[in-house]
């Protein structure tokens, strides 16, 4: 089965071709720039550039994978959630593309994918999935932060989200105080690596509560009366270098303790991460260590695959296909909102 699929939930235009658990292509192509001057995603703006990038970039997937459009035996894209604007492009030009070529249209949900984007081009491939099986997955990015119990193939319990800012926003709110650009989780990690994480002592929000849930609104908080407290701090790029260390220590401290205190207590042999934050460096170690500690196996996902990308929407539409041929109508509509543990129907997935 060779399968292209489109992914344009916020501001990364992807598109790739899978072909039985393998990836043939995978672009992706970032807006990053053209938001940075606002500080933030534009939605008006993400939809305009996807529409401008996603038929060169599908002609691109193609290409690369050596395929013609006439090969392909289903067509998917994700339904959501994100932005609703920018969801459209890529969901829409799906639908009238299988139309044309009288072929399967899948719409896929975005965190449901990021589940599967650990197993891709990993050792073993993605085919290999179900031998992981149960295992706890932390979904790590600007705008969600999540654990997901993944009992087996397409079967799994949303246990807990932040209850406010993601950590990837939390990423982004702290280095706008420091004065970074948009995104700055990506530069605090690099002025983290020369700093101390011991310096400044900041919350570790909900760290110690009996559930699986994030809050990490409180911890930016701190960060701005410290700044407040602070003044001149920022000037010294040595101090600069320890304040990112400790804030990221923070963040990383609560995202690894709370993954470990779930998956110890669901007694999972495996653990998993994907998500933009996943490529935090500090995060990665200390995720790393934690379960070698644990004697856990641990899968994270290739940093070029943290980010959104069409190959893990592809991966999983096509497990769909193979487990349930039952594809998606043409008239179906995006849904920006849709919760994880509503696809229960669909994939028996609910939150405990
Ligand atoms: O998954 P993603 O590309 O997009 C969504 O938010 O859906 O994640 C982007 C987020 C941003 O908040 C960015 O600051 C954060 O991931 N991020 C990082 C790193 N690389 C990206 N945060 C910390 N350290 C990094 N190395
Ligand atoms: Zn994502």
């Amino acid at each position: 089965m060779i399968l292209l699929a489109f992914e344009t939930s916020c501001d990364e235009t992807s598109t790739a071709v899978v072909q039985n658990g393998r990836v043939l292509s995978n672009a992706i192509s970032s807006q990053i720039r053209l938001h940075s001057e606002y500080g933030g995603v534009v939605p008006e703006l993400a939809a305009r550039e996807h529409l401008r990038n996603l038929i060169p970039m599908a002609r691109t997937a193609l290409r690369e994978a050596g395929v013609a459009a006439a090969h392909l035996d289903a067509v998917a894209a994700t339904r959501g959630p994100g932005l609703p604007s920018a969801l459209m492009v890529g969901f829409k030009a799906a639908q009238a593309l299988a139309f044309v070529l009288h072929r399967p249209f899948l719409g896929i949900h975005h965190h449901e994918a990021h589940l599967y984007s650990p197993w891709i081009n990993g050792d073993p491939p993605a085919s290999d999935f179900a031998t992981f099986q149960p295992n706890l997955s932390l979904i790590v990015s600007g705008g969600h932060t999540m654990l997901v119990h993944v009992e087996s193939e397409l079967n799994h319990h949303l246990l807990g989200a932040t209850l406010d800012d993601a950590a990837g926003e939390c990423f982004d709110k702290v280095g706008k105080l420091i004065g970074l650009p948009y995104p700055a989780g990506p530069e605090i990690d690099r002025l983290a690596e020369r700093g101390n994480p011991q310096a400044f002592d900041f919350p570790r929000p909900m760290i110690h509560e009996p559930n699986d849930d994030f809050s990490f609104s409180g911890l930016k908080t701190s960060v701005r009366y410290f700044l407040r407290d602070h003044p001149g701090l920022l000037e010294d790029a040595g101090r600069v270098r320890d304040l990112c260390a400790s804030v990221q220590a923070a963040i990383v401290d609560v995202l690894v303790t709370k993954t470990l205190n779930a998956a110890r207590r669901l007694r999972v042999p495996c653990v998993t991460a994907s998500g933009g934050v996943t490529c935090n460096r500090a995060l990665r170690r200390q995720l790393t260590a934690a379960c070698e500690r644990a004697k856990l196996t641990l899968r994270l996902a290739q940093p070029k695959l943290c980010t959104d990308n069409a190959a893990m929407i592809g991966i999983l539409a096509e497990r769909q296909l193979q487990s349930r041929p039952k594809p998606h109508l043409l008239s179906e509509e995006v849904l920006p909102d849709w919760d994880l543990a509503e696809t229960g129907a669909a994939s028996s997935t609910h939150r405990t």
